[in-house]
């Protein structure tokens, strides 16, 4: 049986369009999902849209539409997006969706079960942009009388009966548990942040809302709807069929990772975890935080004018090249930044120049002057084998960086080999020898052939539509591109042997070019 693997997303407001940092969380998450099938596992991926709370009910009614209006409108976008960039989701959840408001309330039950519910009266800051509670200490001044929260939103005073979540009561069990598990909360910038402020005290949690209705109803007293974080975060049990005890529940549970915003790693390393000792549930293997992606390093606003339509840059670049780009520049876990001019310099030095030149200069002079046939039954010298060697050393390294989530460094080792093959073309010079040795010209460009085929299976989860179009042309079967292929010592016998031919290759990595305008303006 496979190993199972589950990983989340956050899910997302619906209350405006998808923005290049729900792309990028999606796409880091959806290559994951697809480096763990490949290596074998059995993988559930799920993402989708996190539709009540203040916010959302504050942006209908200034559209003047219901918020469900709003949600159903929005959250179709993010499910287009995530679509149209390949995202390989086993389910995409909606909130509102009534199995999820059932789990909500299984689990408030269970946790009044533990008797960790409470009745009483909030009073203190509230950010709608956060859907966040502040203690006065963490606030900082803006303009005027104005307070901010640490992400610099505003906050508002709230005076409104609640009930409470005792989280007091699990600070010591939340010490223990990141002690125990120094991988709970990664990376360590954000498991450091997250210890020190459970070492500050934690207060108990206001979990309901009666001032506004959007939102799942607390059960047995129907005049509150709970704080959206706390349904939020229920959705990644809700997908797998919580309360039932489903066999996706007994497979895929606990997560292994819930891939989120730094931001955010409040609600899932501190939050999160205390509502789910309370319940009785398993906790999450590792809960961990990106970075933000900066616009030429800058946050992305209204006011600046420099937001990016996602799917515009999908369009425009391409989704393969965009998806490789985000990984590729940036240390995942860091704040990073792009533009049209990065992404452009950046696919069109390692995916067009460097990977897609050496397929497709091996792959033309395989089918000019060896009539497009393979041969298994060539002798091989140790520069060949070296070379193959050389190649799987540098996929071991992009699988130990990925299974970290260390993907810029996996496709920086991945390049390595790129890079090996292509001094390999130059060292060999297979064309000089069409006249002189045919049967070394043949060894070399199979050689290559076998290498070219390994490095498109590994970077697969990355750009999986042109590895499998170059995949297509090379004649490897669609049931062959797992990284389980790396151990199948036979596969090109096996393929010179079905008689297979290549065609007339097509390049898979295309030059990208920068429009005059864009490359004038700045
Ligand atoms: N909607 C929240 C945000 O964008 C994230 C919710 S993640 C969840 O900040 F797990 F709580 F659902």
């Amino acid at each position: 049986m496979a190993d199972p693997f589950y990983i989340t997303t956050a899910i997302h407001y619906p209350n405006g369009k998808p923005h290049i940092g729900h792309a990028y969380e999606t796409i880091a998450a959806d290559v994951m999902a697809r480096f763990q099938r490949a290596r074998g596992r059995d993988v559930r991926f799920q993402t989708g849209t996190d539709e009540h709370g203040l916010k959302m009910a504050q942006k209908a009614r200034d559209m003047g539409i219901t918020p469900r209006a709003l949600a159903d409108e929005m959250s179709g976008y993010f499910k287009e997006l995530f679509d149209h960039l390949d995202i390989s989701y086993d389910r995409f959840i909606r909130t509102t969706e009534d199995e999820h408001h059932r789990a909500s309330q299984a689990i408030w039950k269970a946790m009044e079960a533990s008797g960790d519910l409470y009745a009483d009266r909030y009073e203190g800051w509230y950010s709608v942009r956060d859907e966040a509670y502040y203690d006065e200490s963490e606030l900082t001044d803006g303009e005027g009388e104005e307070k901010l929260s640490p992400q610099g939103t505003p906050v508002e005073w709230t005076v409104e009966e609640s009930w409470f979540f005792r989280l007091s009561k699990y600070q010591e069990p939340l010490l223990a548990l990141y002690r125990d598990n120094p991988d709970f909360t990664r990376p360590e910038s954000r498991r450091n942040e997250v210890m020190r402020f459970v070492e500050g005290g934690l207060r108990d949690l206001s979990v309901s809302r009666t001032s506004f209705d959007w939102g799942v109803k607390v059960p047995d007293a129907e005049d509150h709807v709970m704080y959206v974080w706390v349904d939020a975060l229920t959705n990644y049990l809700t997908g797998l069929g919580y309360p039932d005890q489903t066999p996706d529940f007994d497979k895929f549970w606990p997560a292994d990772i819930h891939l989120i915003g730094k931001d955010i790693v409040r609600f899932h390393a501190v939050y999160w975890p205390a509502f789910l000792m309370s319940a009785g549930i398993a906790l999450p293997k590792q809960v961990f935080g990106h970075g933000f992606l900066l616009n030429r390093g800058q946050k992305e606003s209204k006011s600046l004018g420099n937001v990016t339509d996602p799917m515009e840059l999908a369009d425009r670049f391409g989704v393969d090249p965009l998806r490789y780009f985000l990984l590729r520049e940036i240390a995942f876990g860091q704040d990073g930044s792009y533009s049209p001019e990065a992404i452009v310099t950046r696919a069109n030095a390692e995916l067009a120049n460097s990977f897609g030149n050496l397929a497709q200069r091996v792959l033309s002079m395989i089918f000019k002057n060896c009539d497009g046939k393979l041969r298994a039954d060539l002798e091989v010298l140790d520069e060949d084998t070296a070379l193959e060697a050389n190649v799987r050393a540098s996929i071991d390294g992009l699988v130990s960086s990925f299974e970290r989530l260390a993907f810029s460094d996996g496709l920086e080792s991945w390049m390595h080999a790129v890079f090996a093959c292509n001094q390999y073309v130059d060292d060999q010079a297979p064309w000089g020898l069409k006249k002189t040795d045919p049967e070394r010209m043949a060894t070399v460009l199979m050689t290559l052939f076998r290498c070219v085929r390994d490095l498109a299976i590994a970077v697969r989860p990355v750009v999986p539509t042109s590895a499998d179009t170059l995949l297509d042309q090379m004649g490897i079967p669609a049931d062959a591109r797992d990284y389980a292929a790396f151990e199948n010592a036979n596969w090109f016998a096996q393929l010179a042997g079905s008689g297979f031919v290549l065609d007339k290759p097509e390049g898979v990595f295309p030059r990208l070019e920068l429009p005059e305008t864009e490359t004038e303006t700045d």
